[in-house]
């Protein structure tokens, strides 16, 4: 392998760092150990079958359904077990917190405590580890409170505009590091041959125009009237009101459609809908939609819940669902505008009149 001029992810944040004479280095270690969780747990997705790791956790080892209700798989668990470890004994960190953990993780007595907090996603996407499609983790860092106490709830519960750092890793054909520091998100591809992750995607920018959206239309008739509009006219292509062809893409993980959406362009929505009124949404606030937005909003594009900015949003719980609209700004900010405008504009909307023909 010849040498090349690439920086390393290293390299990266201690020329990034450079530019905070005053910054003590705790959050480079916090995020070089965060990307070794994410080599090791791309080895253990690539394994697959090989390695005994597929399929559901044994209710004998420890339960099998998360705080969500969802069940876990045997992936969901190492790689949470993956990120504590690798993390938690550098003292770095003030606590964690994840989908996988019903409470916040403490630091153990044994480690010193510092002044961050790591919020993440082990795995998402993992309802498709055992077909082989691609996943990722996702992670978010937060201030803490930075005394040693344990941490609480409510030291997470902080607007995503608060970020330090967000970023996702991809398990895909290539294991990709997608990370943003509040200046622009770089992407860094995992170099199996060094073990390192290479800066390959400099400054990524969400392209402007899309002609793809991305959204579970099996929820269709769940959805409210916002989101039916603005689906109902990208379907209507080329003869309808945008005057072009969409395209429509679900991978059913949602990191991957994020890092699609970063390389083309495109929207992806989780809406609230009415499916189950106890749910406001699909996703999680904290470990989902703050981070994917913060990366989103860094490479020029846009997150909301379709009524707000979602970085804006004050999280109530730790495990708070929401609905969320991501991608190129344009599509994004429509999307708003349609929950702005009066719910009459469904009848003056020419596709929902065409509808109401069948309905009489
Ligand atoms: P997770 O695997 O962490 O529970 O998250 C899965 C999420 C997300 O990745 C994806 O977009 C969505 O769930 C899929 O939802 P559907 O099952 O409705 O397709
Ligand atoms: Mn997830
Ligand atoms: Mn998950």
């Amino acid at each position: 392998m010849p040498l090349t001029n690439r920086s390393t992810l290293t390299q990266f944040l201690i020329e990034e760092r450079r530019r905070f004479p005053e910054a003590s280095g705790d959050f480079n270690a916090l995020i070089l150990d965060v990307a070794l969780a994410c080599k090791a747990i791309a080895r253990a997705v690539a394994f697959g079958e090989l390695g005994g790791v597929m399929g559901n956790h044994a209710v004998e080892q420890g339960g099998s359904v998360n705080v969500q209700g969802e069940t876990q798989k045997k992936l969901d668990v190492l790689s949470n077990d993956v990120f504590i470890r690798r993390t938690e004994w550098a003292g770095n960190l003030a606590g964690m917190a994840s989908e996988e953990m019903d409470l916040p993780y403490q630091v153990p007595g044994q480690y010193p405590r510092g002044k961050y907090l790591l919020v993440f996603d082990p795995l998402d996407g993992s309802s498709n580890i055992d077909v082989n499609v691609s996943v990722g983790s996702i992670f978010s860092v937060l201030r803490g409170p930075d005394t040693g106490r344990d941490v609480l709830e409510a030291d997470f519960l902080q607007p995503g505009l608060q970020q330090v750092a967000a970023g996702y890793a991809l398990y895909g054909p290539t294991t990709m590091l997608v990370l943003t520091v509040g200046d622009g998100v770089n992407g860094f591809t995992l170099d199996p041959n060094f073990g390192e992750f290479m800066l390959t995607h400099p400054k990524m920018q969400i392209p402007k125009e899309t002609q793809e959206f991305a959204i579970n239309a099996s929820n269709s008739r769940f959805w409210e009237a916002p989101v039916k509009r603005y689906v109902d006219e990208c379907l209507a292509g080329k003869t309808g009101p945008r005057a072009k062809d969409f395209n429509m893409r679900w991978i059913a993980s949602m990191v991957a459609e994020a890092h699609r959406i970063l390389m083309r362009g495109g929207v992806f929505l989780y809406p609230r809908d009415t499916k189950d009124l106890s749910k406001p949404g699909r996703l999680r606030l904290l470990y989902e939609a703050n981070p994917i937005g913060l990366i989103m909003e860094q490479a020029g594009g846009r997150a909301s819940t379709g009524h707000q900015p979602m970085l804006e949003v004050q999280p109530t719980s730790l495990h708070q669902r929401i609905g969320l609209v991501f991608g190129s700004k344009s599509e994004v900010e429509r999307i708003e505008r349609y929950h702005a405008e009066p719910v009459k504009t469904e009848q003056d909307n020419p596709l929902f009149a065409e509808r109401s023909l069948f309905r009489v």
